[in-house]
């Protein structure tokens, strides 16, 4: 068993649903993103049937896979999206997402991003500062819009997850101290241009616990109140992302359990009406993808042995950037040959350039090795570092391989720069 249940081992291979990734490295080469289309559905799904009843809206947190194929399957679906950047927008537009689904959060959203989110009608605005509210209220007026929006309040509690993807504690650069929100939102009730539909949070990401969203959800219950008190009720709570998955032995909390709790919350509060938004990216793609490498060579020095892959830190930044562990698996175990403990790495010329360190695996130059959990963060964050194309991505779906993003052709990576005169 992998960690991950659309990607198991058949006849000793290891598949994607029906297909072998032996089959996928030897027809579009390696390193390769590979992805399924059912992993995909059943994410949606458990939050679907979490929300059962409810009026829920899934703004899906692009960020972690942004593919085209992917933003189109999840707007089939049905779900919003929850983006970060004027390219991100875009993206959903060309995906055929619904931009009414749209809810655009981040701290430094510039005035061409707004003007765009403005024209395409988004759903609302998460506002992390006073500045930007400004902003927004002066650049819709300018418009003769009005905007629609939210504070993204920083509510102070731990999410007790790495220190990079933890987002809502007073230190972090997110949202609005929830002490100073009940002034903004004055300031917002007096700008004619803004039109205030809720309140937001997100706490950090890959938190498996459902007892610091409770922290959150409490406090945001508790401004509600307050906001009540001055004049304001709103349309909606949208509590952000950052579920966790699985990477090795991590039992997360569902969406389930999460819903069930927060429902729970809002009825006691006499809050029922809300719309809750939720903006899960990880949980939605994180085990719907393996990033597929094959092993160059194998050395060793007088301390280790390594396993020198053709996939590195600029496909999959994450071990080296958060310390991540990913599952390693033989694409086809060996049956016989003596399993030693290597570190896994790529042909960068920097020391951070490991995948993977100390997995015990029998190997050989030229095996394939699945890099698993790399639906999220993977593709999104990797670069060219080192001049090397960004790899392909695959869909599978069933016994079909689709190719939703070819691999980056050498010349495209400096064929727009240009020579001094
Ligand atoms: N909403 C907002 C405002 C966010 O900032 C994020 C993620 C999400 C939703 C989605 O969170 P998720 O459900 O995926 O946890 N690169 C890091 C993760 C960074 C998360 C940033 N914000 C990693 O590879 O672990």
């Amino acid at each position: 068993m992998t960690v991950a249940p659309h990607f198991q081992f058949q006849d000793q291979v290891l598949h994607a649903e029906q297909v072998s990734l032996v089959c996928l490295a030897e027809t579009y080469g390696t390193p390769l993103f590979v992805y399924s289309r059912q992993a995909l559905h059943d994410a949606w799904e458990s939050y679907r049937v979490a929300a059962q009843g409810r009026d829920v809206l899934v703004c899906y947190g692009m960020k972690a896979n942004s593919n085209l194929a992917v933003l189109n399957e999840f707007a089939r679906l049905g779900t919003g999206f929850d983006i970060v950047s004027g390219g991100e927008l875009a993206r959903v537009i060309a995906a055929g997402g619904d931009p009414a689904k749209v809810v655009f959060s981040g701290v430094g959203k510039q005035t061409w991003e707004i003007e765009a989110a403005l024209d395409a009608g988004i759903k609302c605005f998460n506002v992390e500062s006073q500045s930007e509210l400004v902003r927004i209220a002066d650049i819709a007026a300018r418009k003769k819009m009005v905007a629609p929006i939210s504070l993204r309040v920083n509510p102070d509690v731990d999410a007790c997850t790495h220190p990079y993807i933890s987002t809502g504690l007073k230190d972090n650069k997110f949202g609005i101290a929830i002490d100073e929100a009940p002034e903004v939102y004055a300031l917002a009730q007096t700008l004619p241009s803004l039109h205030i539909v809720g309140v937001d949070c997100h706490i950090g990401s890959q938190i498996t616990e459902i007892s610091p969203y409770l922290d959150a959800l409490n406090k945001l219950l508790s401004l509600i109140q307050t906001l009540s008190e001055q004049g304001i009720t709103l349309h909606h709570l949208d509590l952000g992302g950052g579920l966790g998955i699985r990477y090795t032995d991590e039992t997360p909390a569902t969406p389930t359990m999460l819903l069930t709790e927060v429902f729970k919350a809002l009825d006691a509060q006499g809050l029922s009406h809300l719309q809750l938004v939720l903006e899960p990216g990880r949980s939605m793609v994180g085990n719907a993808g393996v990033l597929l490498t094959r092993i160059e060579y194998l050395k060793r020095n007088e301390a280790k042995n390594f396993a020198v892959v053709d996939a590195a830190m600029n496909d999959l930044i994450r071990p080296t950037l958060y310390e991540a562990w990913h599952d390693v698996e033989a694409v086809q175990p060996r049956a016989e040959g003596e399993a030693l403990t290597y570190d896994i790495v790529g042909p960068i010329c920097e020391s951070g350039d490991w995948l993977a360190k100390d997995r015990t695996l029998a190997l050989e130059e030229g095996d394939l090795l699945a890099v698993m959990s790399a639906g999220a963060y993977a593709f999104t964050m990797a670069s060219q570092y080192n001049t090397r194309p960004r790899a392909a991505e695959i869909m599978v779906d069933g016994t079909q391989a689709h190719v939703i993003r070819p691999r980056e052709e050498l010349t495209s990576l400096f064929s727009s720069e240009r020579l001094l005169p």
